[in-house]
């Protein structure tokens, strides 16, 4: 197989699906946002906070490039990246790009809290998302190979949806 890359906002459980799916088909999880920490040996608050987010979004980019000869891997990929149109022929080559939506309310519910997401810090939590979300959806969707609709969906039924999805996509590749 290909690689399978998960793609969505913030929240919309990407590295929670992508360890439970790669334990499942048996490959292993890739998480660009842990390999960019690992490397960089700080974290991703601190490289917004010391570089700014336009060279987090170069080491995204780094980290893509890298990922080139690999296969048979699940990954995963920050939110931010697939809105960069120099990673979008990356992406394509890379594998199947598998989009984890979810309305706002759900995210809002999901990033109560959160402290290492640097784009979230201050101000009201419901207005930040709801404006990164307008600016964000039309190209997850672009970018998307498959969507899953996450809302209603516990973790074991998010990782059934995507291998099902996984699986007609292969048989309409096939055909
Ligand atoms: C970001 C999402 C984060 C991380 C960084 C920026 C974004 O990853 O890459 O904080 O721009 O949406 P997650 O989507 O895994 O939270």
């Amino acid at each position: 197989m290909s690689n399978i890359i998960l793609i969505g906002f913030m929240g919309a459980g990407k590295t929670t699906a992508g360890l439970r799916l790669a334990k499942e088909l048996g490959v292993s999880l890739i998480d660009t946002d842990q390999r960019i920490e690992e490397e960089q040996q700080r974290s991703i608050n601190d490289i917004f906070a010391a570089e700014g987010e336009a060279y987090f979004r170069g080491l995204e980019t780094q980290q893509l490039k890298k990922l080139m000869q690999q296969e048979q891997a699940v990954i995963s990929v920050g939110g931010g990246l697939p809105v960069q149109r120099v990673n979008h022929p990356l992406l394509k080559q890379l594998g199947q790009t598998i989009y984890l939506k979810a309305q706002k309310e759900t995210l809002v519910k999901r990033l109560q809290g959160s402290t290492t997401r640097p784009l979230l810090k201050g101000g009201q939590l419901e207005e930040k998302i709801a404006s990164l979300m307008e600016a964000r959806e039309a190209v997850y969707e672009e970018v998307a190979d498959i969507i899953v609709e996450t809302d209603d969906k516990n973790l074991n039924e998010v990782v059934e949806a995507i291998k099902e999805q996984i699986g007609s996509f292969r048989r309409k590749e096939i055909k």
